[in-house]
């Protein structure tokens, strides 16, 4: 029988499966190659961050269920924005039609960032916001409303995904082309370097190319592929390696096969590990650490028979657990149907709280060191990681892949290889094609008003009537004008580029309250729109 990955898996696995192993390999939890985990005690002194994804509808809507998650137990906050917020249009917009409020929270201005987070102290909460060709826009945003509560910049923690790559291959919510947009990430960088230093400034994902059909070793070999990428943009940007790597941050699936997710997790941690002392020369173990965030795998869930879906979540959350996330999100029962319902939400985050306070999985670290099979596994999927991640350095890393097309067609390929498996029955899924039931009770979905956008539009007018326009005019103009020119061309380490960095004249334009679609314009104006390559 072979894995997800396609490797095989043995039916008994005994000491003699890792011969001569390096027990260097394995090393101490806490210490390079921190395949054991990124912390001495790991969930022995702190469980990992429960972190619900959540946005809906107004700000003052996902405001409400931040309260009701925060009154709930979750230790963190994790925004999820609209489509037109995503894709830097204003709810008005017309791309924005039918859109807004939709998948995830209307942001357009300073003024909805302000409810979003309506009497939640900004210091006491960590929040990851789920945006990456405008992050920068909802990162100072975020800052800027703090900065209204009294709190300092370097009080914020949280993580923006700002994971432009992962976007062109699996997601789609690109904007500019990979130059410009490479540049507003390392400036990014250099700006939370400066301003909030706590601050993840990237969270690079293999979750949405796993939901897109991408098996394990796919997951994980472009998605450090991609961060690859990221790191070389910053160093030529000027930054020193150690001065922004110990803030990048990662976002995995958790599939129902937790076995070879606990082996996937583990590969991966030692695989950066050694990139970024090897190939980047890191020396601060912060910058060789690679902290992530898990979410259970939406793409397994069933909207037949939902409420089995739970099982599939309470398993997959073990597999994150046992393979040493910092954070995670797990999916509501009812995510196949529509947006989860209050009830259904929560019992995900119960779900968290009986694996962290009834099981006995945070009295001890990385349960499966030394097993013959998941040791056996963590080996199998890093030297076919490696081998894939080396294809992507034969086109000449992933930005050139992606221009191929290479990734999104590998994971194409095994997304069709899945659905002819489930198809042919090869594949079980249980109340899809084995395990049927008939007259499933009904279910009464959650659903966003549809007149949000009009609401969102009425505010809008409102915000251009009262602004101080010509301020806003040139503001906008000031960030063009920067735009135009080359990205910072700092020497290594030195921040003097500062007065490159697209983030100043950004954030005071939003100060002046432009809107997330106004300044996104400004940027195309600049750098037009990313156009993917034809089919490979
Ligand atoms: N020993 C010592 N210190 C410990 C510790 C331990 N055992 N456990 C935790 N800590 C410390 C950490 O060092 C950290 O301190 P620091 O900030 O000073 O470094 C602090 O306690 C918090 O711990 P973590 O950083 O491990 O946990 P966080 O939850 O704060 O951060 C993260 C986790 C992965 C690093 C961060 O990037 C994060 O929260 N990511 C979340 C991303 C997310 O939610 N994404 C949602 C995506 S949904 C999406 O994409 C849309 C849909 O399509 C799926």
């Amino acid at each position: 029988m072979d894995s997800e990955s396609g490797l095989p898996i043995e039916p008994v696995y005994g000491p003699d499966t890792r011969a001569g192993a390096d027990p260097a390999a394995l090393g101490e939890p806490g210490e390079f190659p921190f395949t054991r985990g990124v912390y001495p005690t790991m969930y022995t002194s702190r469980p990992w961050t429960m972190r619900q994804y959540a946005g809906f509808g107004t700000a003052a809507e996902s405001n409400r269920r931040y309260h009701q998650l925060i009154e709930a137990g979750t230790a963190g906050l994790s925004v999820a924005f609209d489509l037109p917020t995503q894709m830097g249009y204003d709810s008005d917009a017309t791309m924005a039609l039918g859109e807004v409020g939709k998948v995830g929270v209307a942001i357009d201005s300073i003024e909805d960032m302000r409810t979003l987070f309506d009497g939640i102290p900004l210091d006491q909460v960590s929040t990851s916001m789920t945006i990456n060709a405008p992050a920068a826009v909802l990162l100072l945003l975020y800052q800027l409303v703090a900065e209204e509560q009294g709190i300092p910049a370097g009080k914020l923690t949280g993580t923006i995904q700002n994971d432009i790559l992962k976007e062109y291959i699996a997601r789609g919510t690109y904007i500019f082309p990979p130059k410009p947009s490479l540049r507003l990430v390392a400036d990014s960088f250099r700006y939370c370097k400066e301003e909030i230093p706590r601050w993840n400034t990237i969270s690079i994902s293999g979750y949405h190319m796993a939901e897109a059909g991408a098996t394990p070793v796919q997951e994980i070999a472009f998605t450090l592929a991609n961060a690859k990428e990221y790191v070389r943009a910053a160093v030529e940007s000027g930054l020193e390696v150690d001065a922004f790597a110990p803030r990048l941050s990662f976002f995995f699936v958790a599939r129902t096969t937790l076995l070879e997710e606990i082996a996937k997790f583990r590969a991966a941690r030692r695989i950066w590990a050694h990139i970024m002392a090897e190939e980047f020369g890191a020396k601060n173990p912060k910058s060789q650490m690679l902290r992530f965030h898990t979410q259970t795998a939406g793409v397994q869930l069933t909207a037949q028979q939902p409420e089995v879906n739970m099982v599939r979540v309470a398993i997959q959350a073990l597999g994150a657990v046992m393979g040493g996330t910092q954070s995670l999100h797990t999916n509501s029962y009812d995510e196949a149907i529509a947006l989860p319902t209050e009830k259904a939400a929560r019992l995900a985050l119960r779900t968290q709280q009986v694996i962290a306070n009834e099981s006995d999985l945070t009295r001890t670290v990385d349960p499966f060191a030394g097993s013959y099979a998941v040791e056996s596994m963590t080996d199998d999927i890093e030297e076919a990681t490696r081998a894939l991640m080396d294809q992507v350095e034969e086109f000449g890393g992933a930005v050139n892949a992606i221009e191929k097309g290479f990734q999104k067609n590998e994971i194409e390929r095994s997304a069709y290889r899945t659905a002819l498996e489930i198809d042919h029955g090869e594949r079980v899924v249980v109340g899809v094609n084995k395990f049927r039931t008939d007259g499933d009770e009904p279910y009464d979905p959650l659903r966003v008003d549809p007149s949000i956008g009009e609401a969102q539009a009425a505010k809008l007018a409102r915000l251009r009537d009262e602004r101080d326009g010509d301020e806003v005019r040139r503001r906008l103009d000031e960030l063009r004008g920067l735009a135009e020119k080359e990205g910072a061309q700092a020497e290594e380490g030195d921040l003097s580029a500062g007065d490159a960095n697209l983030l100043y004249p950004l954030r005071e334009a939003l100060r002046a309250r432009a809107t997330v679609g106004e300044v996104c314009d400004a940027l195309r104006d600049v750098w037009g729109v990313y156009v993917p390559p034809d089919a490979y």
